[in-house]
């Protein structure tokens, strides 16, 4: 008879892509570290009968939750397979700072989160491999075909060089220069920019191709910038990424003035992150002083939120 407890949480985190979104999808590498200033926890207790779910979208049977949740409900029931436990007698409790569809991992965290708590509940060991397999039932719903990169990064706390299908390699970041993170307050539309990318590989892969190419090159060229300590030449590779991201269909006007706002006010590059068309946009800054005039820069130029963190260190605090 297996141990259930009474209450247990899991928690993950968020994400940011430093270099490499998209490109990673097929194959090429990929830089990103975890984003701790945002995270997510479920809370898992015993209530009888049907399961509850309890988050921002929805209070109700989990049973007849949105479609929109959907990724959540197979991550539970997957979970729940796999731990040969009926779905019953249980409430989820969903509390996050992630902000939703904005390239900051947030659907994978959920999943992430949701199966450590439901293994937890059921005094069962997580292995890591089965960990990220089950998140990634949630993720090629969300995203269609996930690289299994956000599933990695918002389980983890180091900054990973991750090549699909390849073991990570954790990845000892330590630039002397800040990150500026900032929100468009768009959703992001990661499932139809991926989409958007398979289909312009069946139109022209000649082209396509050489574009992700380009793009594993460039986060070749960031990985030596940052182990170099070069902040200079990791800007200008992020300023190429993101022409080429933009070349492929997947930035925005919102994210394009962002980065030019960033650019304008002192950057060493700027690019976008995660899915693009509309989420996130990076900027990278040489101090202190130029990321706050490039944070209150984005601020005014629309952003509905920025965090700026020290790359000097193994991991952002
Ligand atoms: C989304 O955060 C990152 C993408 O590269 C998709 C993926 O890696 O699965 C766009």
């Amino acid at each position: 008879m297996l141990n259930i407890s009474q209450s247990t949480t899991g928690t993950a985190n968020g994400k940011i892509i430093l270099m490499g979104e998209h490109s990673v999808v097929y194959g090429e590498p990929a830089i990103a570290i975890p984003f701790p200033a945002t995270h997510i926890q479920v809370t898992i207790t015993a209530v009888e009968g049907p399961v509850q779910l309890d988050c921002v979208y929805y209070q109700g049977n989990l049973a007849s939750a949105p479609t929109h949740l959907e990724n959540l409900m197979a991550v539970v029931e997957s979970t729940m397979s796999e731990l040969k436990q009926e779905l019953k007698d249980f409430k989820l409790t969903i509390k996050s700072t992630i902000p939703v569809e904005r390239g900051m991992g947030s659907s994978a965290a959920v999943a992430i989160a949701m199966v450590r708590a439901l293994f937890a509940y059921f005094s069962t060991p997580l292995p890591d491999n089965q960990l990220l397999a089950l998140a990634n039932v949630s993720e090629t719903i969300a995203h269609g075909n996930p690289s299994g990169l956000d599933a990695a990064m918002t389980s983890g706390r180091h900054p990973l060089y991750y090549i699909k299908g390849k073991p990570f390699v954790p990845f000892h970041l330590s630039l002397s220069a800040y990150l500026i993170v900032a929100d468009t307050g768009l959703k992001g539309q990661t499932r139809d920019a991926v989409a958007s990318i398979a289909q312009l590989n069946r139109e022209n892969q000649d082209k396509t191709m050489n574009a992700i190419h380009q793009l594993g090159d460039l986060a070749k060229q960031a990985k030596l910038a940052i182990e170099s300590n070069l902040p200079v030449l990791l800007g200008s590779v992020m300023d190429t990424a993101h022409e080429t991201l933009s070349f492929l269909g997947v930035s925005n006007e919102t994210l394009n003035h962002l980065v030019r706002t960033a650019r304008l006010n002192g950057a060493l590059g700027a690019k976008l992150t995660g899915g693009g068309r509309g989420g996130c946009m990076i900027a990278l800054a040489a101090d202190k002083d130029t990321a706050a005039r490039i944070s209150a820069a984005l601020s005014d130029a629309g952003a509905v939120n920025t965090w700026t963190h020290p790359l000097g260190d193994d991991k952002v605090e």
